[in-house]
């Protein structure tokens, strides 16, 4: 692996992992991984951007020691400290003990749960600038991209943005800057998929950063994984816009989505009660019956429609003291940044047992969704039924 300069003084000495099939367990790495650090020589020492992954750690310190004395470098700047980006930094501290970590107060303050001990600290703001030699850094939130720790950083003099997982991808790449990668279709495949399963849940942070670094003079971000962006920034930044913005919930207390399955009927005559009530009160209701047969085809569809509702009500039966395993499926979709602010109930029908109602209310809850107590009935509705039921709407109409 060469380290390349990126710029006058400004390194790229990151670890390429071809070999990499599946990251953080569940993600997969068709086009493998890096994990990117950077150097910059100033004339009051060195400072290195990002640790590595633990065991990375031999190849991180030998890319260092390619451009710099481990006992030069004054300073490690750290973007964000999930472990593919900090598990190095033990060995690192380990060499050079007087290294200053620079880093926001959340990063510092996990840093000190993945080091447990001592070691020289910065905290940097947001807003903040800071000058080390003859270059100035610029602090910029990074918040929830895709954790809360992450602080991105502005090097001025060379408008460079080191960014972390923000713009990145799950792409090994030999060549290392973006302009020099052939396999520009792979990459941009990588970066889709990276986004859509690592930043993808926060759509409203990614909007909130993409307007701060696009009022940046930017040349290069410096991604914690896949190429180095020096070409076309604007676009990369647009791409992320692109991405995050069909995906902003949007809570519109007229717009309802009733889901619902019904073995026998019961369930099915308390979503239509429900569906008649509210378009009577003028509201809008997506309105979805579901099962084995055409759960898969109306998954997206019903994604879509929860988006943008304020009421979220889930109606199942109770089968083997639980709800149908299609709405766990359903809920495992949804992340709690789109629940916020969205009320939400559950309803059922049931025979001998019927913790459906309760489990899914649990469960909604568990996803922060205002949820409102739900209803559930044994077998068919009768007149106490139907009393209890239009409670019931009341209840989710107030
Ligand atoms: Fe690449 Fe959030 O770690």
């Amino acid at each position: 692996m060469k380290c390349v300069e990126l710029q006058k003084d400004f390194y790229y000495v990151g670890v390429v992992d071809h070999a990499l099939k599946v990251f953080d367990v569940a993600v997969l790495t068709d086009y493998g991984t890096s994990y990117n650090s950077y150097l910059l020589k100033t004339d009051e020492g060195v400072v290195v951007f990002e640790g590595n992954k633990a065991v990375t750690a031999e190849e991180y310190l030998d890319h260092i020691r390619s451009i710099a004395r481990i006992e030069d470098i004054h300073y490690l700047v750290v973007t964000h400290t999930e472990p593919d980006h900090s598990g190095a930094i033990e060995s690192l501290l380990e060499l050079n003990p007087q290294i200053t970590v620079i880093a926001s107060a959340a990063a510092l303050m996990n840093l000190d749960k993945i080091l447990r001990k001592p070691f020289n600290r910065k905290p940097m703001t947001p807003n903040g600038t800071m000058n080390i030699g003859q270059y100035t850094f610029r602090f910029i939130s990074g918040m929830l991209l895709h954790w809360p720790d992450v602080m991105f950083t502005y090097i001025e003099e060379l408008k460079v943005l080191v960014s972390c997982d923000a713009f990145g991808a799950h792409f090994a790449s030999d060549e290392i800057l973006l302009s020099k990668e052939p396999d520009k279709e792979g990459y941009y495949k990588a970066l889709k998929y990276y986004y859509d399963h690592i930043i993808g849940p926060f759509p409203s942070y990614v909007i909130q950063a993409c307007d701060r670094v696009s009022a940046l003079d930017i040349k290069m971000i410096c991604p914690g994984h896949g190429p180095v962006i020096d070409d076309d920034i604007k676009k990369q930044i647009e791409i992320y816009r692109s991405l995050a913005e069909p995906s902003l919930p949007k809570n519109d207390p007229n717009h309802v989505t009733i889901v619902f399955a019904s073995a026998y009927g019961y369930t099915r005559k308390m979503a239509e009660y429900l569906k008649e009530c509210f378009e009577k009160d003028g509201k809008q209701v997506s309105f979805f019956e579901i099962s084995a047969l055409n759960y898969a085809e109306v998954k997206p569809q019903i994604y879509e429609e929860i988006r943008t509702s304020g009421l979220v009500l889930l109606g199942s039966p109770t089968l083997v003291g639980d709800a149908i395993v299609l709405f766990y499926d359903l809920l495992n979709g949804l992340v709690w940044p789109l629940a916020q602010g969205k009320k939400a109930a559950a309803f059922g029908d049931y025979g001998w047992s019927g913790e459906a109602v309760k489990n899914l209310s649990e469960r909604l809850a568990q996803l922060k969704f205002n949820v409102i107590p739900g209803f559930r009935y044994a077998f068919k509705l009768d007149e106490q039924g139907e009393k209890e039921l239009a409670e019931f709407y009341d209840r989710l109409a107030a």
